[in-house]
């Protein structure tokens, strides 16, 4: 069934002309002997009416909300005009109608405003997914892929692929695991990232890789995290933090001006991740607003107060009292990201209040709260449940404060990462990026591991991180050393990497990095939830609504693979 127009196309340029047009029935309604219908397409919306002497009126009378629909008529002008709609100005006549399929009443409004709960619109996403906003998020998605890929096609990548069935890959989260039918008691693991395959291409001479590639992580849901997601995973040889960070600052320029019409500065902002948690809280600072965390000056520590004998202490200052809800409200969050004690002094009509003024005396507020309405927020406890849990705050603050700036996009490289973690709990040290990332010293590392850096890097924007990388050890004593740090044994090390540890007795120098492309896309689509820009997503809870996955399987399966559940 052929159209001449899709459903934003028609306007006054098109009156009197003969139109086709198809699509599903957003609303119908009866006025008077007229029916005006309002058709709908991944484009837009278009107006229809039928007057009752049409031939199409009996057909039209027939018509239910989500009905498929091919019409013909005139476009004319509307009498009252819809300046909300691209369309708004005209209507089209039909006088044919063919109703190419019904449907049934849909379970929730095909609308943008619809009312239905999340489970309703995941179990019947392919009808969420006819929302035009949904549309739109799912559109720009392929754009802002394709733009990705030409850009990085246009720097001379090749684009390949990596296998989905593998060995664990040390990602940090824990794996998805296959059983062999054909190997009992085996397992392929889905891959957390392409990180190994990848490095095998820089061994085997494929100096510019990239790949649109599916990861998969068993890891708690969060707002912008799902198990399985996308990256844009790039590596290169022979190159060092400067080309990689040139190169996304390329990517980053061409999809903001091409897909957004906005205009980025470059170079990004830039700062070493101890700054980062220091002034900010946060490895992924929000830097559309300032509110840096400050520390009380020595003279302030007092060891009489139970508050401020404590080993760290910083604080945000801010101009304007908060009310006691919202207080509560940043206690909360304090709270939930392990913070330990967090108290306010404020200062309204030239006298002070708030539990922490018995903590300082009349000078000390007076310095610290200069000016009436002003009010500092001050966390203490060991480093861990000051710094991070006050950045949590500060993040919250610059929404209660309206601080930031709709539409805005502010990117920030943090820098020389700690290359290691240390677990308490296991009693050891941890990859803080992942066990491939070279040192900046050596020495370093091996002496002084607690206080190395690595040449990794993150990509942040709006408080977000949208992608990480490094540079690669490329030598294979260094990756045994490296191994060996993280506590894996000789033959653990040989099981699990062998073949990668053999590969880099060929090895070439290379780095690169990962962009998350669903959380990308969700910045760029303004919207909070990475659920929004995925076509199909697991929900909080980690189910697919719609097939009703996971779920159980039949015996024969589980006794091909040699696996009895236990009950
Ligand atoms: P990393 O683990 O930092 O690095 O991942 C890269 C980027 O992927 C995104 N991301 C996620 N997005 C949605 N849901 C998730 N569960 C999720 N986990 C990560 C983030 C993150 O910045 N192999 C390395 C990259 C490299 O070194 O080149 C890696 O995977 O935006």
């Amino acid at each position: 069934m052929k159209i001449t127009h899709v459903n934003n196309e028609l306007n006054l340029s098109h009156i009197q002309h003969r139109v086709q047009l198809r699509g599903w029935v957003s609303k119908s309604r009866r006025m008077g002997g007229m029916i005006f219908i309002d058709i709908r397409d991944r484009f837009g919306i278009t107006q229809l009416t039928v007057d009752q002497h049409s031939a199409a009126y009996e057909q039209a009378l027939l018509l239910r909300q989500e009905f498929v629909i091919h019409v013909s008529g005139i476009v004319v002008e509307r009498q009252s005009k819809n300046p909300s709609l691209k369309t708004g100005e005209i209507e089209v006549q039909i006088d044919q109608l063919t109703i190419i399929n019904t449907s049934e009443t849909p379970p929730m409004l095909v609308l943008d405003e619809t009312d239905a709960l999340e489970n309703t619109r995941l179990t019947y996403r392919y009808l969420d997914l006819r929302r035009p906003i949904q549309q739109n998020f799912l559109m720009m998605r392929s754009n802002i892929t394709q733009t990705i890929r030409k850009v990085l096609v246009q720097e001379g990548f090749y684009e390949l692929e990596t296998p989905i069935l593998g060995k664990s890959t040390p990602e940090g989260a824990r794996d998805f695991l296959v059983p062999s039918r054909l190997y009992e008691q085996q397992f392929y693991a889905l891959p957390q990232s392409p990180q190994i395959f990848k490095q095998l291409y820089m061994v085997a001479g494929f100096e510019k890789y990239f790949q649109i590639a599916r990861c998969f992580r068993d890891e708690d849901l969060r707002a912008d995290r799902q198990l399985e997601f996308t990256q844009v995973d790039i590596e290169a040889s022979f190159v060092d933090q400067e080309d990689v960070i040139a190169l996304i600052e390329n990517i980053m320029t061409t999809l903001f001006l091409e897909i957004l019409n906005v205009s980025i500065q470059t170079p990004f902002l830039r700062m070493p991740y101890d700054q980062a948690i220091l002034t900010y809280g946060s490895d992924k600072p929000d830097m559309r607003f300032d509110l840096e965390l400050k520390t009380l000056e020595a003279t302030y520590k007092n060891n009489e107060s139970p508050l401020l004998s404590l080993d760290h202490q910083a604080y945000i200052l801010i101009d304007r009292v908060i009310t006691r809800k919202e207080i509560d409200m940043l206690t909360e969050t304090y709270k939930k990201h392990g913070g330990h004690i967090l108290s306010y002094a404020k200062k309204e009509e030239d006298s002070f209040s708030g539990p922490l003024t018995k903590h300082f005396s009349n000078e000390q507020l007076q310095q610290l709260l200069s000016k009436n309405n002003d009010m500092i927020i001050l966390a203490t406890g060991s480093f861990n449940q000051v710094y991070e849990p006050l950045g949590a705050v500060r993040q919250q603050l610059g929404k209660i404060l309206d601080l930031i700036t709709p539409q805005t996009y502010k990117f920030l490289w943090v820098v020389d990462f700690p290359l290691f973690e240390y677990s308490e709990e296991d009693g050891r040290l941890y990859a803080r990026h992942h066990p491939f990332t070279s040192p900046k010293n050596e020495d370093e590392m091996i002496n002084q591991p607690l206080t190395a850096k690595a040449n990794a890097y993150d990509i942040v924007l709006n408080g977000y991180e949208i992608g990480g990388g490094s540079i690669r050890i490329f030598k294979q004593e260094l990756q045994q050393k490296m191994f060996e740090m993280l506590g894996l044994k000789k033959e653990e090390i040989v099981n699990r990497f062998g073949f990668f540890t053999e590969a880099l007795k060929y090895g070439t120098p290379h780095g690169g990095i990962a962009l998350g492309l669903d959380r990308l896309i969700m910045l760029m689509t303004n919207t909070e939830n990475i659920k929004d820009v995925i076509a199909f997503p697991k929900t909080q809870s980690a189910r697919d609504m719609m097939m009703d996955a996971p779920s159980t399987v039949d015996e024969k399966q589980l006794e091909e693979i040699h696996i009895k559940v236990k009950l």
